[in-house]
């Protein structure tokens, strides 16, 4: 595939989502946007059906002939508390798939599955089938007539690869064939399922530093009580019971577990085969197709690097060891970076003590650089950014410095007319130190801060970072002398520009508003 193709797919699917996303961003608030927390409500709704699933359990008979009425009366004589923990199970389980496959989808088409994030999506497509499992062999408990079907076929199915010596599904062949041991097994893989997908989550998340795994929590109870009311409304009910004996006429599937038995009967097992493992595979090596062209990752300068560690503790895909020490500089330890594991975002040197403008004798050095951007040639581009803004404001007009990154609006769009421009590979690289070079030394009348949408930043956790540092709440902070009427912040996805435009007029009308107080004032 090229990479032409490749953006031709993602590109539809990516403004799709930034559409929809934006759209819910009104009623939800960037915060609780359920699209932007697509991976931690999936784990959220396992728990959900963890729970409720071990509440179901207590009062199952792992009978074959004891299943069935074990289920019907947990639901409808104690509709109250076991009828609303079984719907819980099936709401939150089908939930569960839901934002699996759009957060995969999202994922995909925003480009943060190949390169250093390979192992992520890898990682991730076992989880579609662990789940599809987990989920497939919670029907068969019930022992209905869908129980009967899908069992039946899920074993014919398995068959046809002729692994097991003989046929499972004669297990299934006439009334009284299913025995307690065989119906035990099934039992036995729906605890055990769930169980490894949790441990699979756990592998997924494991390269991603300080994961998310938990929605916040306005969301969370947001999503119960949504998931509680579908339970009340509709509650769970089963088939008629399963009759070996007898074909089932009328099945109500539940599509989000049961979508590709329809194309079982109509195509035969073969064809599913070669369906699952064709398609399962191209997943596989989706990262591959074609590779990521990547930034080179950022070098340490061990003469200014002091071992201070920020830049470890700062790094969002855990790609800095810290090691001891090699040059014979009196600290303990250094940072070691592993390209491997890099996405070139910078925000490891926006974090380090020494990417500072003020200490500065030729050239800038700072203790960990990046080689396609580095902190002398932001340095140049701000310095440019300001000469630009010198020769373009009319009359009066404030002038400021609109600072972006790559995977948001784009900024350059807005220079001219008293605004500069610099885009980073992700907000996160800029060190507050060039904001108190900014503002403090008046070089400017104001700095304007964008990025990505808010709890969105393309390399998770540079807006959180900045907002951090803005605030004195992580080091390196902003110093307290730099002016904050004079800095604005304003996130905006790729699609917000306009809003951006509006933001950048006010501000700057702003900036004029208080240059003319403070000139009253000086007279
Ligand atoms: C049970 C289902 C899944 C759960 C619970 C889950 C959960 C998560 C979580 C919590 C993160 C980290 C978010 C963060 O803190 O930045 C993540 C990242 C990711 N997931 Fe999943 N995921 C699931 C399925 C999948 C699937 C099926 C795929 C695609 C095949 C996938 C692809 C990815 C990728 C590529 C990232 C990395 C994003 C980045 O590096 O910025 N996930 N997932
Ligand atoms: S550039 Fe980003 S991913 Fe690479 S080491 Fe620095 S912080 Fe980590
Ligand atoms: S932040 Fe800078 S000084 Fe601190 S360990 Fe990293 S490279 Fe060294």
């Amino acid at each position: 595939m090229t990479l032409i193709m490749l953006n031709a797919i993602q590109y539809p699917i990516r403004r799709l989502f930034e559409g929809l996303e934006v759209g819910f961003d009104g009623p939800f608030g960037p915060v609780w946007n359920p699209l932007r927390q697509l991976g931690t409500l999936a784990f959220f709704f396992f728990w959900v059906a963890a729970v409720s699933g071990i509440y179901v359990f207590i009062f199952f008979d792992t009978s074959v002939s004891g299943a069935y009425p074990s289920i019907e009366q947990l639901t409808h004589q104690q509709w109250f508390a076991g009828g609303i923990m079984r719907s819980l199970h099936r709401y939150s389980s089908d939930a569960m798939v839901i934002c699996m496959g759009l957060h995969g989808l999202r994922e995909f088409s925003r480009d943060r599955y190949r390169g250093a994030r390979w192992f992520t999506w890898f990682t991730g497509i076992p989880l579609i089938w662990l789940l599809l499992i987990s989920g497939i062999s919670g029907y068969w408990l019930v022992w209905d007539e869908l129980a009967q079907y899908v069992a039946i076929n899920s074993m014919e199915w398995l068959d046809w690869l002729g692994i097991f010596g003989h046929s499972v599904a004669e297990n299934f062949l006439t009334r009284g064939s299913l025995d307690d041991r065989f119906f035990s097994l099934l039992v036995f893989m729906h605890i055990f399922a769930p169980l490894f997908l949790l441990f699979a989550m756990w592998i997924h998340i494991l390269r991603v530093n300080r994961a998310k795994s938990n929605p916040p929590r306005g969301l969370a109870i947001g999503s119960f009580i949504m998931l509680l009311a579908l339970s009340i409304a509709y509650p769970a009910v089963s088939h008629p019971p399963a009759d070996l004996g007898r074909v089932p006429s009328t099945l109500y599937p539940d599509w989000f577990f049961m979508a590709l038995y329809p194309l079982f009967d109509a195509a035969g097992a073969g064809t599913l085969w070669a369906l699952v493992m064709g398609g399962s595979l191209l997943l596989c090596v989706l990262p591959w197709l074609p590779p990521l062209r990547r930034n080179p990752a950022p070098e340490v300068y061990l003469e200014q690097c002091n071992g201070c560690t920020r830049c470890f503790e700062d790094c969002p895909y855990s790609a800095i060891t810290m090691q001891p020490r090699t040059d014979g500089r009196p600290f303990e330890q250094e940072a070691v970076v592993n390209s491997d594991l890099c996405t070139a975002c910078g925000i490891c040197v926006g974090a380090c003590p020494m990417s500072t403008p003020f200490r500065r004798e030729g050239e800038l050095q700072t203790g960990i650089d990046l080689p396609s951007l580095s902190l002398n040639t932001l340095y140049k581009k701000i310095n440019q950014g300001i000469e630009l803004t010198k020769n373009t404001p009319p009359e009066g007009q404030a002038r400021l410095l609109l600072i972006g990154c790559d995977h948001g609006t784009d900024v350059n769009g807005f220079a001219g007319s008293g605004v500069g421009t610099v885009s980073l590979p992700c907000i996160g690289m800029l060190p507050p130190s060039f904001l108190d070079y900014l503002l403090s030394g008046d070089r400017m009348d104001g700095v304007m801060l964008t990025g990505c949408a808010q709890c969105d930043c393309h390399h998770r956790l540079g807006i959180e970072w900045t907002e951090q540092r803005l605030a004195g709440m992580r080091d390196p902070y902003l110093r307290k002398r730099v002016p904050r009427n004079r800095l604005h912040v304003h996130w905006a996805a790729a699609n917000q520009g306009s809003a951006l435009g509006h933001q950048l007029k006010t501000f700057q009308n702003r900036l004029q508003d208080l240059a003319a107080t403070d000139s009253r004032e000086a007279k």
